[in-house]
């Protein structure tokens, strides 16, 4: 049966408006090596009865990674011998939380303990050894468990007989068809041949596609081969602390809160100023936000490259500090280099944001570093001046409001005259869901996007396309800081 767009959204409406059963915990005759389900919160439980497809969905830090992690240990130690694959968005992502995650990971699921270099230091019952390098995890029963990224399609998965599959953050997946439908699709084909997935949905990102696709399938037949449980960040909150629980009431009762705590499946804001979905830039002329990866930066630097920062006077509970890098290339093209919003334990005192701004300054060979004057940023200027005084730091003031100073940053992302390097999910999360809204809690990333775009002011490239060769000087009494093509 094939559902149309309306009844699938409906569907998804639905879906988001009763929460899925809970699956009750089991009776004491299931097998519980470790005895995670006596600390499982009942909806973190698998779902009794025959499964295909188990998703579960939820916020950031609900307990996604542990409860499959749990899930996928007791069904390989039940299961002995085989093969076995997990895949998550890359192969480090693989590697440093679903394997090797003290906390959270499969090898501590399986009874192992890894050191903080994902070190095998002990193996427990079932673990013989631990390739980290190939990742790969061999089990005393003869099993094996294969790790692989999904943004290069999970294809090391391809041809291999898999007894079942962890897919971990599948809403961030990039080439989720290839990964999911082609390589572990097919392979996944031994009994119990069971794939448990986990993941926050995320507006905008290819993977949406695939997590509406399981939401509608668990919905249409709740007792069927595809189920779903959902967990929300707040119920997890006995073992969270510091910036995640700083994170978590900061995004309490916003648009970005539903989906990053309650894991509610969103469409990208109605009048955020950036989109991910190259129709809709078109269509309501929004920013479009295009990525590179860093290995693909070809091009040669035009003009400058600066820091900028957004500071926390560190008052005002749960302010975050918020950095960006961006750099104008020969193509004419703003190329954002590296963003993050820090808040909580996280967040960085004074002192510590002058030392970043310094390291950020020489990593990335800055011209300037771009200060905003607001939340303490004017007596952080005289701290530059005692503790770093030859790091060049120019103060911005805000004297309009938020929206209306990041509309033309976005108005630069239409052409594109700007690129964002490498992953910048924090800030790129920030740009979808921003809407200047009175109230609207301050992206900290992307107030400093917004600076760093300000410095630059990145031009638009000469009408007529075809190769230009350019002169550009820098000239820090020009507007912008460099005079181009001359
Ligand atoms: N039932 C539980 N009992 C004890 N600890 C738990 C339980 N559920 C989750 N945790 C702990 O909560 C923390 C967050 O869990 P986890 O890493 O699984 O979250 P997540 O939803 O995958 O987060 P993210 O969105 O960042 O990927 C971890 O320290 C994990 O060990
Ligand atoms: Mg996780």
């Amino acid at each position: 049966m094939t559902l149309s767009a309306d009844v699938r959204a409906d569907l998804l409406r639905m879906a988001e408006a009763f929460s899925p059963p809970e699956p009750q915990p089991e009776p004491p005759a299931v097998f519980d090596p470790f005895g995670w389900r006596l600390k499982a919160r009942p909806i973190q439980l698998p779902p009794t009865g025959d499964y295909d497809v188990w998703y579960v969905r939820g916020g950031r830090g609900a307990g996604k990674t542990w409860t499959c992690a749990n899930a996928f240990a007791e069904l390989i130690v039940a299961h002995p011998g085989g093969e076995w694959g997990v895949v998550a968005p890359t192969l480090g992502d693989v590697r440093t939380t679903c394997f090797e995650s003290q906390d959270s990971g499969l090898i501590r699921a399986l009874g192992g303990r890894v050191g903080p270099g994902g070190e095998l230091l002990e193996r427990g019952p079932h673990i013989l050894r631990w390739n980290r390098s190939t990742c790969e995890l061999f089990l005393r029963d003869g099993g094996v468990v294969y790790g692989d990224g999904a943004d290069d399609g999970a294809l090391r998965l391809q041809g291999k007989n898999l007894r079942g599959v962890w897919a971990d953050e599948i809403g961030l997946w990039k080439q989720w068809a290839t990964a999911w439908d082609e390589s572990i699709g097919f392979a996944v084909r031994k009994a119990p041949a069971k794939i448990i997935a986990s993941g926050t949905p995320k507006a905008g990102r290819p993977g949406l596609a695939l997590v509406k696709r399981l939401l509608t399938a668990a919905l249409a037949d709740p007792h069927g081969p595809t189920r779903t449980s959902l967990l929300h960040t707040r119920d997890n909150m006995a073992n969270l602390a510091g910036a995640a629980l700083t994170r978590m009431r900061l995004l309490e009762g916003t648009r970005l809160g539903r989906q990053e705590l309650d894991g509610e499946v969103l469409d990208e804001a109605d009048g955020a100023l950036w989109t991910r979905d190259p129709d809709k830039a078109e269509r309501e002329q929004l920013g479009l936000i295009v990525s590179e990866r860093p290995e693909d930066l070809r091009v040669e630097l035009l003009g400058r490259t600066v820091v900028a920062l957004d500071p926390s006077d560190g008052e005002k509970d749960g302010d975050g500090v918020g950095f960006a890098v961006v750099a104008m290339h020969l193509d004419h093209r703003a190329r954002v280099l590296h963003s993050a919003d820090l808040l909580g334990d996280r967040a960085l005192g004074p002192a510590a944001q002058v030392r970043e701004a310094r390291r950020l300054f020489d990593l990335h060979g800055a011209d300037r570093v771009v200060v905003e004057k607001n939340h303490g940023g004017r007596w952080l200027v005289d701290l530059f001046r005692t503790l770093d005084p030859t790091l060049p730091v120019k103060v911005v003031d805000a004297t309009q409001g938020k929206r209306t100073r990041a509309e033309p940053a976005a108005a630069l992302y239409t052409r594109p005259g700007v690129v964002h390097v490498g992953d910048h999910e924090q800030l790129e999360d920030q740009l979808t869901s921003f809407t200047g809204a009175a109230g609207e809690p301050s992206p900290n990333a992307l107030d400093a996007l917004v600076w760093a775009l300000t410095e630059l002011r990145p031009t638009a490239p000469p009408a007529g396309g075809g190769e230009v060769v350019q002169h550009a000087y820098r000239d820090d009494d020009a507007p912008g800081g460099f005079v181009a093509w001359g």
